[in-house]
């Protein structure tokens, strides 16, 4: 629970701090940045997760630092097409505009937070791909069409663990922590439900997460985790804490093993 606490403090800060700016740079571009929208600037994960579906091309001078195993999984195909996209919690809008850009299509961007949807719409325009990319709100799958599937669903998630029975002082919060990984236990289910049948459904996960409860939860509700990349992040703010990122598909568990 110290993570917990500590999450939150930071999702305050991060929200009134003097230098958060309204542009920032990632990944070679210029992104806009509204208020109540988690900032990509404080944390390093949302370039980790460029670097994880092979988005950060050619990779910043400071991944260098990274123990990475980038995966090739989502490398385009012979006609330069990457297949369809959804990105759980788009924030910003960063790996979902990076993605139409780089040639995956098309790309739905959701998240629970309006003012992230309207932060990644207006990113799509700035970059040009709004015709190419979809910005909706809601509660993960909620503001989809039934029948709607894709060939990646991603999420690079709130992994830090919430008490079941805490209740959210903002929308913002929710960047940070899930509350009894109710939202993850969602996502775990949900998911592979929303991959077309050639399709990946991947999170993005972090030790500062309780990565054993997630495979508890995973293995609850059917399903196995496969690590399909992982990397060592030198996390600065937490007292030069080591953090580890990895990005799981989300599978079908064997009928053997099935809770
Ligand atoms: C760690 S932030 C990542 C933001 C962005 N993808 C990035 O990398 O900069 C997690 C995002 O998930 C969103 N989120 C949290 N719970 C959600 C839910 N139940 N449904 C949809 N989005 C959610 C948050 O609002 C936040 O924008």
């Amino acid at each position: 629970m110290r993570s917990f606490t500590r999450s939150l403090n930071r999702s305050r800060q991060s929200l009134t701090r003097a230098d958060r700016p309204r542009t920032f740079a990632l990944g070679g571009r210029e992104w806009d940045l509204l208020d109540e929208v988690f900032a990509p600037v404080y944390s390093p994960s949302t370039g980790v997760g460029l670097d994880f579906l092979g988005l950060n091309d050619p990779r910043p001078a400071d991944t260098d630092r990274r123990e990475a195993a980038v995966t090739t999984a989502f490398a385009p195909d012979v006609s330069g097409r990457r297949g369809s996209f959804l990105e759980i919690g788009c924030g910003a809008g960063v790996i979902a505009v990076t993605a139409a850009l780089a040639a995956h299509g098309p790309v739905v961007a959701c998240d629970i937070s309006p003012q992230a949807v309207e932060n990644t719409a207006r990113n799509a325009e700035r970059h040009g791909v709004q015709s190419r990319l979809r910005a909706v709100c809601g509660d993960l799958f909620g503001g989809l069409d039934d029948g709607e599937r894709f060939d990646t669903v991603f999420w690079s998630s709130n992994y830090v663990l919430g008490p079941a029975d805490y209740v959210y002082e903002s929308v913002h919060e929710r960047a940070y922590v899930d509350t009894g990984y109710q939202a993850h236990r969602r996502y775990l289910e949900e998911a592979p439900h929303r991959t077309t049948a050639s399709g990946a459904a991947l999170l993005h996960f972090s030790s500062r997460g309780d990565v054993a409860l997630l495979h508890r939860i995973a293995a609850e509700s059917g399903r196995e985790l496969r690590t399909l990349a992982a990397c060592l992040v030198q996390e600065g703010e937490y007292g030069n804490d080591l953090v580890e990122h990895m990005l799981f598909q989300i599978l079908p568990a064997p009928r053997s093993r099935r809770a």
